[in-house]
Order: C-alpha cells, then structure tokens, then sequence
C-alpha cells in the first residue's frame, strides 16, 4: 500500500532528513586514517541524539548500530567494529537513518578516503550522478520504472553494473514502505508517481559483476567478484513540479 503523505507530514520527514543530511556533511571533514569504523558510529549516534533525533537502523529488524558502514567490497550494511580501521585508499559507504517525531530520514554518502585511484573516482561519480538522473524523472505522471531505467542507463553506460538485491523504497512513518524502488528495470514501466509520495532513491553500483554475497553475520553484503562498490541515497518528495531533495543541507 502506498501512503501519500500531507505537507505536514512531509514536514516532519524534512525534519528527520535534515539531521541525516547534516551527518553526512559533517562526515566529510570528520572521516580518516587510523579511526576504527566503531569511531565513525559514535560520532553519528551522538550527533543523531544531539540533534534531537533517534538512530533509526539500531534495533531495526535485529541490526546492532546506528549507521551501516561499508568498505570497499563491502556493498551494504557493513556493520561498525573497533577491530576495523580506515586506511588510506578506501571506499567508506555510509548509511544513516534518522526518526523524529514519529517519521524516517533515509540517506547514504560514499568517501573516498586520501589517495584514490582514477577508476575510483569514476566510480563514485558515476553512481552519484545515477542517484542524480533517477531523482529527474522523479516526477508526478512518470512511473517507478523510469527512475529505474535512468539510474541503470547512466551506470551501465559508464561500464559498471547495478546491484539487484538491494532496491530503494517509500518511506514514512515506516523505513520501508511501497512502492519499491529498484535501480534497475524499463522506462513506462511500474507504479505510477504522485505527489505526496515520499520515497528513498539508493543506487549501489560494483564496478565489476552485480552480484552479492551475504556474509556469516547475516548482513553485511560483500561484491562476489571482490570489485569495489558505492552506494549514494537521498529520501525525496514527489510534488506538482521538481522533486524535493529532503535528505539536503
Ligand atoms: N538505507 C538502507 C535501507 O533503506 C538501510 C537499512 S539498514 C538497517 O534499506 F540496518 F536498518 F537494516
Ligand atoms: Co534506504
């Protein structure tokens, strides 16, 4: 069931994108060598509650912390550990959810850590301009499946591939709601887009084959091939003219 929200509820939804929006700025100056990704956790839970929000992954379906965060092969729900720290080179993908006042902010940054190499850098921009092309089509009268298409078009064109087992969604007074929303699939395609409809847009793009491999914990997502990953998010809102970026500053 997709739930059309009012302009008061999507102001609450600004309200909890907001704080995501502002950890994720305040990551880029606080991210480096040497802090364990336990650190990194930390820094986001306290920032969360500082702010006046609830750290929306902890608890959520059983997952322990308050941020996902993935290194290098790791696609997804990296799970934070004072046993792993940051090195120079790495692909640091970060994933925070933010609940105040009863509505869920959903958003994901990939840093690319000190020295990266090109194909990299093309990587990350890549997948954000994907994030970038399937927010354009988020518009009311389109459908699902052209979000899907720009996001799959963009990234495939530049030679990497698009993950299938993770799919972006509605969001609301519940992280997940419908409409899915995955980074693949055909233009004119799928439901249909209104306004009101609230929804996380969340490419994650390998640059070598699509698939994934869950590890022993039963959540961190790994790249079969080993190949690099990142993975950019932004909740928006559906409106009567452009889509309303809610996860930015
Ligand atoms: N952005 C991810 C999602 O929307 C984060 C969920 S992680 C979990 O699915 F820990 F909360 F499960
Ligand atoms: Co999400």
């Amino acid at each position: 069931m997709i739930i059309i929200k009012n302009s008061e509820e999507i102001d609450k939804i600004r309200k909890a994108c907001f704080i995501v929006a502002k950890v994720l700025e305040e990551l880029k100056g606080y991210i480096k060598e040497g802090l364990s990704t336990k650190d990194i956790e930390k820094f986001i839970e306290n920032l969360i509650i500082k702010m006046g929000g609830i750290p929306a992954f902890k608890g959520y379906r059983g997952y322990p912390a308050s941020a996902c965060i993935s290194l290098n092969d790791q696609v997804v729900h990296g799970i934070p550990s004072e046993k792993v720290f940051i090195k120079d080179g790495d692909v640091v993908s970060v994933d925070v959810g933010v609940i105040k006042d009863g509505f869920y902010g959903d958003g994901a940054y990939t840093y690319g850590i000190g020295r990266i190499s090109e194909e990299i850098k093309k990587l990350l921009i890549v997948t954000n301009e994907s994030l970038y092309k399937g927010i354009e089509k988020a518009i009311a009268g389109n459908r699902v499946g052209d979000i899907s298409a720009a996001i799959q078009n963009h990234v495939e064109s530049n030679g990497f591939s698009v993950v299938r087992a993770f799919v972006g969604h509605g969001i609301g007074r519940s992280l997940h709601e419908d409409p899915q929303i995955p980074n693949f699939g055909k233009e004119k395609t799928g439901v249909k887009l209104r306004k009101g409809m609230t929804i996380a847009i969340e490419p994650m793009v390998n640059m070598g084959t699509h698939e994934v491999i869950i590890l022993e914990d039963g959540w961190t997502a790994v790249t079969k091939d080993g190949s690099y990953s990142a993975h950019f998010e932004h909740t928006i809102a559906i409106t009567d003219g452009e889509p309303e970026i809610l996860t930015k500053l």
